[in-house]
Order: structure tokens, then sequence, then C-alpha cells
């Protein structure tokens, strides 16, 4: 039995947000945009819009594109950080009702920007024990309603989106599927990417911090250990799995900004033609990010069956890792 990916699809907001549209309301500009991160666009989701909105959407595209039946998923998996509530009812619930999952299991994954790429391996678990044929895995995020957009060192990073993939279990000699992941952690850094307040740490009022809703990061720390995973976690992986990247079609990367990936890939010796970015598009949809990737190589003919894919992914928590896919 494998764990195979038989089709992914994604959605983002209409209303697509040039870089220049930051000028109005801060101080900053395209070119320090573009120049410090490689992105020009992303997508920002209506006020009526929420996580599961997207989510669903992406669910069913996906879906159709496999020409399977709502009844037929047995588990339903969303990573998100910014649920459409505070810890419940989850994302995927809202999710399996709209959809008419009506067989499925459903619950959410937090895993910061890595969520995805937890929630493949997770699929992968559940369908190697047998417990599920068909897995619906979604990253979805909608950032811009916990940034704080007076912030230029974070307002304008981050976009919305939702990707979703549909893991199935495949019998036979076929070599396609999940060959394995990579997931770690290193929460001694939880405090450099963080929304205190609201949680039942820092519970609103009683004088919480008003600023404290927001997403806060360190963003030079959050670089260098982006650098440091991305650059080595990709040589762990290739070496454990006796490849080398020659043997990869694409390297497929968290779309946080290009310069991490310019730097992870001098420091790792990989050419950055092995690395598919659209991050210029996008920005940051943080769990969205990898599968909107994926479902956009799909479309664009880049992604053909037997080749070799590795994702590789870091983020809130901190968490990191990938996945080995052969396509
Ligand atoms: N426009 C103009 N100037 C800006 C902007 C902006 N939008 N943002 C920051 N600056 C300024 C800073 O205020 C600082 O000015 P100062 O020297 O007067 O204080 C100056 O630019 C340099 O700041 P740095 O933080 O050193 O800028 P850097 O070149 O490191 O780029 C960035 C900042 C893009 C945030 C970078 O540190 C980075 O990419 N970090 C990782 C971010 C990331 O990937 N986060 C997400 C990962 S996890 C997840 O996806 C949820």
């Amino acid at each position: 039995m494998r764990a195979v990916i038989r089709a992914v699809d994604f959605a983002v907001p209409c209303r697509r947000m040039a870089n220049e549209e930051f000028s109005a309301t801060l101080d900053t500009s395209d070119e320090w945009i573009r120049s410090h991160t490689g992105i020009r666009f992303r997508h920002i989701a209506e006020p009526s819009v929420a996580t599961s909105d997207l989510a669903f959407e992406s669910c069913k595209k996906v879906l159709e594109r496999a020409n399977v039946a709502p009844e037929e998923v047995d588990l339903l998996l969303v990573a998100t950080v910014t649920g459409d509530y505070i810890g419940f009812p989850s994302v995927s619930c809202i999710v399996q009702g709209k959809l008419g999952a009506s067989r499925a299991g459903a619950m959410d994954l937090v895993a910061g920007c890595t969520g995805f790429i937890y929630g493949l391996e997770t699929a992968r678990g559940f369908v190697l024990s047998g417990f599920a044929k068909n897995v619906l895995v979604t990253g979805a995020d909608v950032l811009s309603r916990i940034v704080n957009w007076q912030d230029r060192n974070t307002a304008v990073l981050f976009g919305d989106g939702a990707g979703s993939a549909l893991v199935s279990g495949e019998e036979g000699d076929g070599e396609r599927g999940i060959i394995r992941s990579f997931l770690r952690a290193d929460g001694t850094g939880a405090n450099l990417l963080e929304r205190s307040v609201g949680g039942s740490r820092f519970p609103y009022g009683n004088g919480s911090d008003p600023l404290g809703s927001y997403l806060k990061m360190d963003g030079r720390q959050v670089y260098n250990f982006a650098v440091k995973v991305v650059s080595e976690g990709i040589v762990e992986m290739l070496e454990t799995s006796n490849l080398t990247v020659d043997d990869c079609a694409w390297i497929v990367p968290h779309q946080a900004n290009a310069r991490i990936i310019e730097a992870a890939a001098k420091r790792s010796k990989i050419p950055m033609q092995k690395f598919f970015m659209n991050m210029d598009e996008y920005a940051n949809t943080s769990a969205a990010s990898i599968p909107i990737a994926l479902s956009e190589m799909s479309t664009r003919g880049l992604l053909k069956s037997g080749d070799l894919i590795l994702t590789f992914g870091f983020g809130a928590g901190l968490t990191y890792g990938g996945n080995l896919i052969r396509w």
C-alpha cells in the first residue's frame, strides 16, 4: 500500500493587492518589498470571508478534479493558525459539514507554516495503517486578519489562501506516493513568532496588551533559523534517503521570502533552478503556500509522473520539515 497524492488544487481571494498600495499608509515601497522578499502581490480576503470559506473552495475543487464524492472521504485534515474561531469549532469540521463529507472524521492541525507538510505525513500514516482510503489534506490561512496593518515589518509579508491535496491508498507495484517525511520542531524559539493574547496564557481583558492579538515576529532571528534549517534539512533528507539533489526534479519550499531560499541554496550548494517560487504573486500564505505551489506547478505541467519532489517548510512553533514525494 502506498499513500498517493491523487490531485491538488487551491483557492485564493479575488482581491489582488500590489506592493505600491502599502505606500499610502506605511513608510515602505515596492522597491524595498521586492528587493528584500521577492514579493510583488498578495491576495486579501474580503471581510466576509474566513479561513473555512477558502478551505471549502479548495477542497471542493480537489474532489472534483479527482472525481471523488465527498461521501468517499474518510478524514479531513486542515492545517491552519487562523481558524474561524479560537480553538473551536475547528475549520475542518466546518468544511466537513459544508462539503457533506458525511463519513469523514475531521481535525485541525497546528504547525505554523509547516502545517501542510505535517498534514501530508499524518495522512500517509492514516492510509498506511488501513484506517483511511481517502484523506483530504488542506493548508489554509487568512493571515491578513491577524497582521497589524500599521506594522511595516510584518504587514507586507503575508497573503491569504488555501491549498488541498487528496491523499489516497493505492496498491500495486508502482512507485508513486509520499515516500517519507522529516518532521522537526524547536520549541525553544516559540516566542520568535507568536500571537500572545487570546489564549489560556494571556486571555483577553484584564489589561492585556492591545497589540497582543496581532502576529509578532522577530524577522531577523526567523530569517537566520529558516536559512539554517532549510539548507541543513534538505541535505539531511536527501542523504538519509540515499539520494542526491540530481535525483529531484523540484524542491518546493515554503514561500516566505526569496532571499531565504537564495541563501539556503547557496549554503547547501543546490542550484536555484531546482527551487520553485511563486511568492511574487501570493506572498507568504502560511500553511497554504506549499499546496498552492504544487497546484500551480501541476497546472503549468511542471510535475511529470515519476518525478521526485521534495517539499520543505518552516514556521511558527518553531516547526520545520519536508516530504519526499514520487509524483
Ligand atoms: N519597508 C521599508 N523598510 C522596512 C520594512 C518595509 N516593509 N520592513 C522593515 N524595514 C526596515 C526595518 O525597520 C529596518 O530599519 P532600521 O534599520 O531603521 O531599523 C530595516 O528595514 C532593516 O530591517 P531588517 O529586519 O534587518 O530587514 P531584513 O533585510 O532582515 O528583512 C525581513 C526583513 C524581510 C522580515 C527578513 O528578516 C525576513 O524575511 N525574515 C523572515 C521572515 C519570515 O520568513 N517569516 C515567516 C516565517 S514563518 C511563517 O511563515 C509564519
